[in-house]
């Protein structure tokens, strides 16, 4: 999604804005520009395509200045162009803004600034307010002109401003799309996301909703859109390095974050697990501890990858815990009309912790008086600030568009989440004992897996010719088939499907032939005969099986065209050491194409619009 960076200090700004949006690449974009102020002159330079292009550009021109708003733009009003790409101005070329989110009632303020003589020159709902400012500057003051357009929005919004006229600030604003301000020393980094920070400072404000910020060298000032003044903002600090957010010698991201999972997974668990007591120790629940001791229902809300992940955590809440689970996509939930009551807790799960409908159903869920959780790792984002409570993943930065690292995480809170829970109602001690050590024992299985990498990689290979796939999987293992699936589609541009074993036979058989390779999860697990069953269905249609099976089942290989063996481990814990293999053929199935695999078209990482 689109991505904002704005810098005022002593430095020049073209370099530090150039270098944020290179940091923001990951999230997806199709173009990108910049606007430098200097004294009474404003450079804007945009371009179509890559940041190289914007570079380019930009190495013709000598701008210079030390404040500067840049953006990478994701399409969503007007196609990727030049004239459409950020930033926009007013008639004059005075004021110039970049916007995250989506500005709903664009179309009546554009006919009402039409009508008053303002001419366009784009098509997108985010020029509608650089017109908006220049119309109120006739009367007021920068800060007031801003604060008083934003009273006229609706939808969301992360903003950064610049104007001609009061050429020694920068104004930034949010309501519903992140935006960060970052503390230097003598300078201000601004952006919608802290890897584009961290390079200059960890110190940082989170603006809320509804405020904005004045900035000038020497200071800001934090206010409501209602010009109320807000003293005394905290600071926080981000909690990762700089070289966790580079590729430190791997190819790409996704491989490097694959990789990571060992490490992600003990950082999940880190000091949360207490063997002798079969217990789960999660500080951020602590203060909803009775609260949570008296729900009855609970709703997982979530999107993408999260939502498999919230998949899992049902089977794994309801067989452990004993608590009725229901999983959401949060773009459904939040449009229906969800039965909540105050028994009930909605869990938020979100790898980046601003996903628009993740946030938005957690906020009707909080409307509707349900205690709200959140599974998040971005440190300080907004789901993480709005729930009541919750569990950070501390799994570090994922740059990588597809989700890898950040799921297995998130299973592994799930299951914290189910010994705590489970712990607090029937669970036995030993139960709670057995689950607590084997949990501990999966960065050394995932170590096991990640050592085959050169064999995946071998057999992506023979299957890359493949146009289709289907991949199937039974109780813990099905969510993981949807894993799967999604995540080849999205790095290799590969058809894919997921789907629950037990259901091929009711629709998906009829596509079985032998171009139509058949990914199964095959665990020695509770459902392993009916796995098998479903495996003899496929070859009887003359159909190819990818297995991934439990090390030491030789009858897996007997019956299957290639099989990828992974560490027996508890069937709860099956998932987070089955779904790493599926990630490596993902990796390979989309690099032996050439695909950008760290950027795949069309997606972002962070989507956080609607
Ligand atoms: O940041 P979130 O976990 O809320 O993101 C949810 C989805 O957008 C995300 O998982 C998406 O499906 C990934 N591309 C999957 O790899």
């Amino acid at each position: 999604m689109c991505g904002i960076v704005g810098y005022i200090g002593k430095n020049e700004a073209e370099p530090i804005l150039l270098d944020g949006l290179r940091r923001l690449e990951y999230r997806g974009y199709d173009s990108a520009g910049i606007s430098v102020i200097n004294g009474k002159k404003i450079e804007t330079v945009k371009a179509v395509g890559k940041i190289a292009e914007l570079e380019e550009k930009l190495s013709k021109k000598d701008v210079k200045g030390n404040i500067g708003i840049a953006h990478t733009r994701w399409a969503t009003h007007g196609k990727p162009c030049e004239k459409n790409s950020h930033p926009h101005s007013d008639c004059k070329g005075d004021i110039f803004l970049v916007h995250n989110g989506i500005i709903e009632n664009y179309q009546e303020l554009k006919d009402d600034l039409k009508k008053l003589g303002h001419k366009f020159k784009s098509e997108t709902d985010s020029e509608v307010v650089a017109h908006l400012i220049e119309d109120l500057m006739k009367k007021y003051d920068f800060k007031t002109a801003v604060a008083k357009t934003l009273k006229m929005l609706k939808g969301t919004y992360g903003f950064a401003i610049v104007s001609k006229s009061e050429p020694e600030k920068l104004i930034i604003a949010r309501n519903g799309s992140p935006l960060l301000l970052g503390i230097g020393k003598d300078e201000y980094v601004v952006a919608s996301d802290a890897s584009a920070i961290i390079r200059h400072t960890k110190r940082v404000v989170y603006l809320e909703d509804g405020e904005m910020a004045v900035l000038e060298k020497d200071g800001y000032e934090i206010s409501s859109m209602h010009e109320k003044i807000i003293k005394n903002r905290e600071e926080s600090e981000i909690d990762w390095s700089i070289e966790e957010a580079e590729k430190q010698g791997f190819d790409h991201f996704m491989i490097k974050e694959i990789f990571e999972q060992p490490q992600a997974v003990t950082d999940a668990v880190r000091g949360r697990i207490n063997v002798s007591d079969g217990n789960a120790k999660l500080g951020g629940l602590r203060d909803v501890s009775k609260e949570l001791r008296e729900i009855e229902r609970i709703i997982i809300v979530s999107c993408g990858t999260s939502y498999y992940a919230g998949l899992v955590g049902e089977y794994m809440i309801e067989e452990y815990a004993g608590i009725p689970v229901e999983v959401e996509y949060a773009s459904e939930f939040r449009y229906r009309k969800p039965i909540i009551d105050s028994k009930t807790a909605v869990i938020a799960i979100s790898q980046s912790g601003e996903t628009a409908d993740t946030l938005a159903a957690i906020r009707e869920a909080k409307n509707k008086g349900a205690l709200t959780l959140g599974i998040v790792n971005a440190v300080g984002s907004t789901i993480a600030r709005e729930t009541d409570a919750g569990v950070y993943n501390h799994a570090g930065p994922e740059i990588g568009v597809a989700s890898t690292k950040a799921f297995t995480s998130q299973l592994s809170i799930l299951v914290l989440f189910a010994l705590f829970l489970g712990r607090q109602r029937n669970m036995s001690l030993v139960t709670g004992q057995r689950i607590a050590k084997e949990l501990e024992k999966l960065p050394k299985l995932i170590e096991e897996v990640l050592k085959q990498n050169d064999d995946i990689k071998k057999i992506m290979k023979k299957y890359s010719k493949y146009r289709d796939f289907l991949y199937l999987g039974r109780k813990y293992n099905m969510p993981i088939a949807y894993e799967g699936a999604l995540k080849i589609k999205e790095i290799s541009y590969v058809h894919a499907e997921g789907y629950p074993s037990g259901e091929m036979k009711h629709g998906p058989i009829a596509l079985i032939d032998e171009n139509f390779p058949v990914v199964v999860l095959a665990p020695k697990d509770s459902v392993y005969e009916k796995t098998i069953s479903g495996i003899e269905e496929v070859k009887a249609r003359g159909g190819k099986i990818l297995a991934i099976g439990t090390k030491g089942d030789k009858n897996i290989a007997k019956i299957s065209d290639d099989v990828i063996y992974v560490p027996k481990t508890l069937e709860m814990l099956s998932p987070i050491v089955n779904v790493v293999p599926l990630q490596l053929l993902s990796y390979y199935a989309g690099t032996l194409k050439g695909i950008d695999v760290d950027k795949p078209r069309n997606l972002a990482k962070s989507v956080t619009v609607e």
